[in-house]
């Protein structure tokens, strides 16, 4: 599954780290959480500092550590009321049982625990401790509190400990907690754009990637398109609120997050299946894949062996997917691709009328710097209703971006489509 990293890389996260032998793996947890993109900066209680030295976590981090609470030097930088409201995040991990009890009892005499009070950040506690002191009523009782006052408290792992215990009290492993972190932000975003976002509420199915037509049970036809476009697509819809369905072509790339992945090989098979999301709702149906146009006319059963000089083999023609959806009773908002080699404005525009679609994105792939196998792309869209056809350029940018500048046009036509004349 690959994650939208736009959504993590503007989140700033405290990781604070207490004393306790734990805190080795918050040194891999920053390289983690940096992973993902998020800008992460660390405060380290004195118990912290007896087991790793604000220096590891100043190069892994790229900022310098904060330790103190009353240092003039450190306060000219960012204080801590400034670095309390820098956060999207508090993350303490491994949180000792003397910093669960500080905060439970709203104690402000460190750095630490003055951010805690200071902050209106969410607060995310992973405690790790011995299983005797995890157990202890004291801090089961301190626990409760933090529960209470809204932080969330990720439950440490059972296993064998350093000090030789077995039990409750393992801090969860760096991958983990900066997956659930990364996890979290995702869910937010989710829920913003579910309510406000271009595309809220409406369910976009996408068709992307080649089509393979069988010659044999070894051999087929296809071609170059690697589905990149409608991936991009995918992704950016989903990030603008949508319910999407990507039907997908054999492809080597992740589905996005969130998206609902149907793998299909050939032409037949790819409209079976967008005709059944046809039936179970579509809102909008765009079509990025390179379907193939023609079909082996009868797919030999067995492989077929090699003999002569020439072999001939008769091709029909496939169904057109998105002419077909168009002309149903129960019909999307209609979106289709054209890439050409000359005449793209002239030949975009007549596939536009001619399979009666609402929106035609073209490109020119004879541009070696655009198009298929590529991560960049420039295009023209036309729109049409009735009564006109609308051109709009987009600039050659990433597919993210033209993606994006896409889920704008479409978002533009339908709210075009929607006011009263
Ligand atoms: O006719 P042409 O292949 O150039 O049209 C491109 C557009 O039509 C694309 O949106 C493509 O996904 C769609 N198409 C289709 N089914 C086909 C051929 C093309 O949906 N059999």
């Amino acid at each position: 599954m690959s994650f939208d990293l736009s959504v993590t890389s503007s989140k700033k996260i405290i990781l604070a780290v207490t004393g306790g032998i734990a805190a080795y793996k918050s040194a891999i947890l920053v390289r983690r959480l940096k992973d993902f993109g998020f800008d992460v900066r660390v405060v380290m209680t004195r118990g912290a500092q007896a087991f790793i030295t604000p220096l590891t976590f100043q190069a892994l981090s790229g900022h310098p550590v904060h330790t103190e609470l009353l240092d003039a030097e450190a306060e000219s930088g960012m204080g801590h009321i400034e670095l309390a409201r820098w956060a999207d995040l508090l993350l303490v991990a491994p949180a000792s049982c003397d910093i669960l009890a500080k905060f439970a009892c709203g104690l402000a005499d460190d750095l630490l625990s003055t951010l805690y009070l200071a902050t209106n950040a969410p607060v995310w506690v992973a405690p790790a401790t011995n299983q005797q002191m995890w157990a202890a009523p004291a801090t089961q009782r301190n626990l409760k509190t933090l529960v209470e006052d809204g932080v969330h408290v990720i439950m440490p792992a059972s296993g064998s400990q350093a000090c030789g215990d077995v039990g409750l009290g393992r801090m969860p492993e760096p991958e983990d907690l900066a997956y659930q972190v990364m996890e979290y932000f995702h869910k937010q975003q989710r829920a913003i754009a579910e309510k406000f976002g271009l595309l809220a509420g409406k369910r976009v199915v996408i068709t992307a990637g080649p089509t393979r037509e069988a010659i044999d049970p070894v051999r087929y036809i296809s071609n170059h398109s690697t589905g990149k476009m409608g991936f991009a697509l995918a992704a950016a819809c989903y990030a603008a609120g949508a319910k999407v369905t990507l039907i997908s072509g054999p492809v080597s790339l992740d589905t996005p997050n969130g998206v609902k992945r149907l793998k299909v090989s050939s032409a037949i098979q790819m409209l079976d299946e967008s005709m059944q999301m046809l039936d179970k709702g579509c809102d909008i149906f765009i079509a990025t894949a390179a379907v193939a146009d023609y079909r082996v006319a009868e797919v030999a059963e067995h492989k077929i062996k090699k003999a002569g000089d020439e072999l001939a083999v008769s091709l029909i023609k496939n169904p057109d997917i998105v002419a077909t959806i168009a002309q149903q009773e129960k019909r999307p908002f209609m979106v289709g691709f054209a890439a050409e080699t000359r005449n793209i404005e002239e030949y975009a525009a007549g596939k536009l009328v001619a399979k009666k679609l609402d929106m035609i994105a073209c490109n020119d792939v004879s541009r070696a710097d655009i198009g298929f196998a590529s991560d960049e792309n420039a295009m023209i869209v036309f729109f049409a209703d009735q009564y006109h056809m609308e051109k709009r350029e987009l600039e050659k940018a990433s597919k993210q971006d033209i993606a994006q500048q896409l889920v704008e046009a479409i978002s533009d036509a339908i709210n075009q489509e929607q006011q009263p004349v």
